[in-house]
């Protein structure tokens, strides 16, 4: 039963990932003409982050929320580009020396490593500021507040109440022992909230008021701990060959997470609970939030 919803799950998201990465590559190649300046290491660094590469499971997120409001998918693929610049500066960030110090991701060398540090870090500056530049931008929503808000959403998600404030707790697990209360804020902090503001952020955009978003919440609180969860039991079973970075890494950092504090498989039912409980939350939604329902599915069974 388990092999075979697997084996539907990809066949019926393959098309929409396979879409959406085009359109984001096609989108940061019109947004990152490269200038015949002493900015040109710069802009290469930061298409080396954002082309080409990845699930694109977050503008995938974007888009599927936003098309349960009508939104027009030109505008949600703006939203779309902007988170997906905000996730590529974390991971370039993250891999840097001083963080997780990789050296492989998505397949290629770290941005640091194709490049050089200095570059690594000004190209994850450029990709956040780029962010907020997309969102601002009228052409992102004819409604002003709409913006304003898009854009306080997605700071309040990146800053140190949510990505950037995670990404403290996950170096303090190194040295700190953390229970499953703290690792549960970390993990919603660090890669919760950025998924949190996926569907927000579909809400946002189609003017949902406050009280319509409480489904698309609960789908996004238990959608981002199960995807953490996943990416932490990939870490330890999975291949560097199809996940494209370094593997077993966690463990020898010493590094709290679900699956040294409770083991490979209570950390994998808890996964399968929070992708189910994800699911329920979508149940006052019909046939138009199956992309939801199969990126949910995704998030636990992919083994990249
Ligand atoms: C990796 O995210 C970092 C985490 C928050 C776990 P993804 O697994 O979405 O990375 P890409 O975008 O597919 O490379
Ligand atoms: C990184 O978490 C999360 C962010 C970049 C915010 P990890 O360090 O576990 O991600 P990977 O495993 O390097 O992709
Ligand atoms: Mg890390
Ligand atoms: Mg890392
Ligand atoms: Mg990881």
């Amino acid at each position: 039963m388990a092999t075979l919803s697997l084996v539907q799950t990809s066949i019926s998201l393959k098309p929409a990932l396979d879409a959406i990465g085009k359109s984001m590559d096609q989108r940061f190649d019109r947004l990152l003409p490269v200038p015949a300046d002493g900015r040109e290491r710069l802009f290469l660094a930061m298409r080396h982050a954002v082309i080409g590469g990845g699930k694109r499971m977050r503008p995938l997120l974007v888009v599927a929320a936003c098309d349960l409001f009508h939104v027009d998918r030109e505008r949600a693929l703006r939203v779309a580009v902007a988170i997906e610049a905000v996730h590529c500066y974390s991971l370039i960030h993250d891999d840097l020396p001083c963080m997780d110090d990789d050296d492989l991701r998505r397949g290629q060398p770290t941005v640091h490593k194709a490049f050089d540090e200095a570059t690594a870090v000004l190209a994850g500056d450029s990709l956040h500021a780029l962010a907020f530049e997309v969102l601002a931008d009228p052409a992102t929503h004819e409604d002003p507040f709409a913006r304003a808000e898009l854009v306080l959403e997605l700071a309040r998600a990146s800053g140190p109440s949510g990505m950037a404030g995670g990404q403290m707790m996950d170096l303090a697990a190194e040295s700190e022992s953390f229970d499953i209360g703290q690792t549960t804020r970390l993990q919603q902090l660090k890669t919760g909230a950025l998924i949190g503001f996926c569907l927000e952020a579909g809400a946002i955009m189609g003017r949902v008021p406050d009280a319509g978003r409480t489904p698309l919440r609960g789908y996004a609180h238990d959608l981002g701990l199960a995807f953490q969860i996943a990416d932490d039991l990939l870490d330890v079973e999975g291949s560097s060959a199809k996940t494209g970075k370094a593997v077993q890494k966690d463990a020898a950092a010493g590094k709290a997470t679900f699956v040294s504090l409770m083991g490979v498989e209570r950390a994998r039912t808890q996964a399968q609970t929070l992708i189910n409980q994800a699911i329920e939350h979508l149940a006052s939604f019909g046939q138009e939030a199956d992309l939801l329902r199969a990126i949910a599915r995704f998030a636990i069974e992919r083994d990249r």
